[in-house]
């Protein structure tokens, strides 16, 4: 029997639409290649449809996306909505609640993509992130006193159980032995002043470490991670962090990878529905224009078919992102591709057609 899956589909505000039907152009294109179903159903949340209705998510949108096989957002973020409302109401709520306890975010340097890191090329600058993605500074707790007064307080505590700590400790030595390049599993953290918060991941992260004498471990502190991101990429293989730190590493990590066009990210719940989507943003002034780089959304979508076991579909997309970054595209950055958002999905898709024919 073919297999089917069912993705949930939400485009969201500004560029996602736009990237998504191209990601979903791709999909469609392995799907028929490799002899696998797949229907997506649209949800119209975001933005617009929060001002139009009042309501960020409506009852019942948890149910229906846990129903899902996998879920494929575009961007969230409207100009005329106060900042939080969409992020928290929609992106966390769904991360939190179907317990998507890991942010995935492979970081590969493509062969003609520029890096602003002098003299680092494809081999130094290929490692994943793996970021704690339920817990910390993300989990809501706190609270304010005496707002807009001049006694004003405002506590942000950071959250970090050992149930959580250790899933996702766990989820890196897993990914880093599947992976099978370095063997090497970094800690990131800054255990010389969050003495509490990191004594825990420390300690959970050496014991989980005697499980996987395979795997060479190393500690770096957050800010020297910083630092050697940009002057050893090649010291990474997989590096394993919490919410906060790992929000601010991805993004500088996305930015020697060759920009926010290229960046993609899973939303993982190993035992439940995961969300892939391209960490770009909802770009509002590019909306409309046909000049965005849809490579992130569609390696979104290959993160997607790996994560659902399509290993082969995976790899063809992946083969074709390859192919056209180096023969295909001038740069990465909205407008100076030397094609539209629509011609790069056409040429990843006819790239896949041509591999599948040789
Ligand atoms: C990300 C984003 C989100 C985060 C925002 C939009 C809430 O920056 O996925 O990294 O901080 O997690
Ligand atoms: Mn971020």
């Amino acid at each position: 029997m073919t297999k089917a899956y069912d993705i949930a589909v939400i485009p969201g505000d500004g560029t996602g639409p736009e990237v998504i039907r191209e990601g979903i152009k791709v999909l469609k294109t392995v799907a028929e290649m490799c002899d696998f179903q797949i229907t997506f159903t649209h949800y119209p949340w975001g933005g617009e449809h929060y001002l139009a209705s009042g309501e960020v998510l409506p009852e019942g949108a948890l149910d229906l996306l846990s129903r899902a096989d996998a879920i494929y957002l575009g961007a969230i973020g409207h100009p005329d909505v106060k900042a939080g409302i969409l992020e928290k109401g929609i992106l966390l709520h769904i991360r939190f609640h179907l317990d998507q306890y890991v942010n995935l975010r492979p970081v590969q340097l493509y062969e003609g993509v520029a890096t602003p890191v002098k003299d680092k090329g494809p081999a130094d600058i290929d490692f994943v992130v793996v970021r704690e993605n339920t817990e910390g500074l993300y989990a809501g707790a706190g609270g304010c006193l005496k707002r807009g007064t001049p006694d004003e307080v405002a506590v942000q505590e950071s959250i970090n159980t050992r149930k959580g700590v250790e899933r996702c400790v766990r989820f890196a030595f897993e990914y880093c032995r599947r992976r099978n390049r370095e063997k090497k599993l970094t800690l990131c953290g800054k255990t010389n002043v969050l003495t509490y918060a990191f004594d825990l991941w420390e300690r959970a992260f050496y014991e989980v470490a005697r499980e996987y004498p395979d795997i060479q471990v190393d500690y770096a502190h957050v800010d020297a991670i910083c630092m050697w991101m940009v002057k050893n990429p090649e010291w990474f293989d997989v590096i394993v962090t919490d919410n906060m730190f790992g929000d601010i590493i991805t993004d500088l990590a996305a930015m020697i990878q060759g920009g926010m066009g290229i960046a993609a990210g899973g939303n993982i719940n190993p035992d439940g529905v995961s969300m892939f989507e391209p960490i770009g943003g909802s770009a509002p002034k590019y909306t409309g224009k046909n000049m965005i780089n849809p490579i992130a959304a569609i390696s979104a979508g290959q993160l997607m078919l790996e994560t659902l076991g399509e290993q082969k579909a995976a790899g063809l997309i992946e083969r074709a992102i390859q192919k056209v970054l180096k023969d295909d595209i001038a740069d990465v950055g909205a407008g100076r591709m030397g094609h539209t958002t629509e011609e790069v999905g056409d040429l990843v898709s006819a790239s896949i057609r041509r591999t599948k024919a040789d």
